[in-house]
């Protein structure tokens, strides 16, 4: 910023140009905003700016209780536009941030390094090396999905969406596929990607980079802030999927199948605009069914949910869409979410059976999560999440810092009280559960620590280890771990464990089958994947 405050900038631009949108919005300091304003009272074109810029403060209702103007849609393309033309070079030489700016070099440096770079170019292989045996029940493919961006930088969770798939057949591997999601921003990419000229969302630009989920005969890539996409089992994309033209929402990626009725419980969220979320439900066939607004104060990042016999409850923590940093970028690779202590940490209980009824809300500690391990109704009048917490997310920037842990949180629905309780000190993500069970007190949950998957047996409150060694001796770098089924048992421990495995010494990936009844012991069967398969983020084992 200083370079430029006493002589123009290069190009010949006005040395004030950039510091409009600051102004309005109230994030110059007091020093900068003295120094604005005595160049504003001789500068018409600033004047003009900062007229044309007044209609910015309504849209600050949507992020800030406090502003009682009502939103106007019709602004967003305008500041989105201005966003591209003129406030990202802001971000370059003004402090038109509400998070301290550090040097953009050092923020997120591993996210296009080692296994979080992409891989450029899409393979087919047959038959596939395998060390040790897979099970003969094992027929199906396991598919995960991930971000794998095809140029430039940004965020390792704003990637497109690459999925990595392995059919496996009698005994073999029949084939490995990698295979971008070709949504409709994929293939023609728009200027404002999620938002349309009017303001309103486009729901079909999409990264589909998050998730893979099977529901009523669809296999579907999904990405919370837009429709999903479906694509078959053999990766090849078929189609933006929205039941029929029924849902006008975005759908998170972490929808739950209900295993007693086949419904599928989701919400849509990432509307700057009201409703921020609602939630939905289609039938077993993939009818929707449900479709309501979920009233709460301000857009949050809303990344999973949970589902239970009796209820779903929603997480409302205080990690929020931040305007300024949409507007001006402070760094390359940021998302514009950002932690704030004044926003209450609260869950939000719905009765399944009654689906448009109001919701209770219970608060919690000030906290974030970014994924639920288990969720069940309790005798005892009460519902248990058990849940990986972190203590904060994103306070300066959307760096990720310290670890989440296992926490246990009981919503007592009599008195209204949450009790919260830590149940292990690891640091662990991406945790599951056999999906027979969601929405039931499950015993088992598989999280992914370092260098290892840690299961958790949650009735007993201990763990235990399955630690990888690479090809070269040095440890491999697991990723989610999915459990497939043994066929026709109902137990959690009938089945397998499968999860890429990443060996730095190699620089090369296995698709790797652990039995879940001897979780500590050798894997059954190492798949060797033709070339390294990136650090990704959700997937799925779907059965024949
Ligand atoms: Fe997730």
């Amino acid at each position: 910023m200083t370079e430029y405050r006493n002589g123009n900038v290069p190009g010949g631009t006005h040395e004030y140009e950039t510091w409009d949108a600051a102004y309005v919005l109230g994030s110059l300091s007091d020093s900068d905003c003295r120094e604005y304003e005595r160049h504003l009272a001789g500068c018409v074109p600033c004047q003009d700016a900062v007229a044309e810029l007044a209609d910015l403060p309504p849209l600050l209702s949507l992020v800030n209780a406090d502003v009682a103007a009502p939103p106007c849609p019709d602004l967003l393309p305008g500041l989105l536009a201005r966003a591209d033309q003129r406030l990202a070079a802001a971000a370059d030489s003004t402090q038109l941030v509400t998070a301290p700016v550090v040097e953009p070099q050092t923020v997120f440096p591993i996210f296009r390094t080692g296994n979080y770079a992409p891989v450029h170019d899409e393979l087919t292989e047959f038959d596939l090396p395998v060390v040790g045996k897979i099970p003969d029940e094992l027929n199906g493919w396991y598919l995960r999905n991930g971000p794998n961006p095809r140029a430039g930088e940004g965020h390792w969770c704003v990637g497109d969406g690459m999925v990595h798939g392995v059919r496996l057949e009698n005994g073999r591997a029949a084939w490995y596929r990698n295979r971008w999601v070709r949504t409709e921003s994929f293939e023609s990419p728009v200027p404002n990607g999620p938002y349309n000229p009017d303001g309103s969302r486009n729901l079909h630009s999409s990264i589909a980079n998050t998730h893979v989920v099977r529901h009523a005969g669809k296999t579907l890539a999904l990405m919370e802030f837009s429709l999903p996409y479906e694509i078959s089992n053999d990766l090849k994309t078929l189609g933006v999927h929205d039941f029929g033209g029924t849902l006008t929402d975005s759908m998170t990626a972490h929808p739950k199948i209900c295993p007693t009725t086949g419904e599928l419980h989701f919400f849509g969220c990432g509307n700057i605009f009201e409703p921020h979320v609602s939630y939905h439900r289609a039938d077993a066939d993939g009818q929707l069914t449900v479709s309501r607004p979920i009233d709460v104060p301000a857009l949050t990042l809303m990344h999973d949910f949970a589902l239970t016999a009796e209820y779903v409850v929603f997480l409302d923590l205080p990690l929020l869409f931040d305007l300024g940093v949409a507007l001006t970028r402070p760094y390359e690779r940021d998302l514009p979410y950002r932690w704030d202590d004044r926003y209450p940490a609260r869950l939000g209980v719905l009765r399944r059976d009654d689906p448009y009824g109001q919701l209770r809300w219970f608060d919690i500690d000030p906290c974030f999560v970014f994924h639920i391990a288990n969720a069940y109704d309790s005798g005892r009048n009460a519902i248990v999440l058990e849940v990986l917490r972190y203590d904060e997310m994103w306070r300066h920037n959307s760096d990720f810092g310290d670890d989440a842990a296992l926490w246990r949180w009981t919503i007592n629905l009599d008195s209204g009280v949450v009790d919260e309780t830590q149940l292990d000190d690891r640091g662990v993500e991406f945790p599951r559960v056999d999906d027979r069970l969601a929405g039931t007190a499950a015993r088992h949950a598989v999280a992914v620590g370092s260098g290892a998957l840690i299961r958790y047996d949650l009735r007993d409150d201990t763990a235990v280890e399955h630690r990888f060694g690479g090809r070269g001796g040095a440890a491999g770098m697991p990723g989610e771990a999915v459990f497939a089924p043994a066929d026709g048992r109902p137990d959690e421990l009938a089945g397998w464990y499968l999860t890429y495995v990443y060996d730095p010494t190699t620089d090369s990936s296995d698709l790797v089958i652990v039995d879940a009844s001897d979780f500590e012991g050798e894997p059954v069967a190492r798949i060797r994947m033709p070339r390294r398969v990136p650090h990704g983020f959700h997937g799925n084992w779907i059965a024949d």
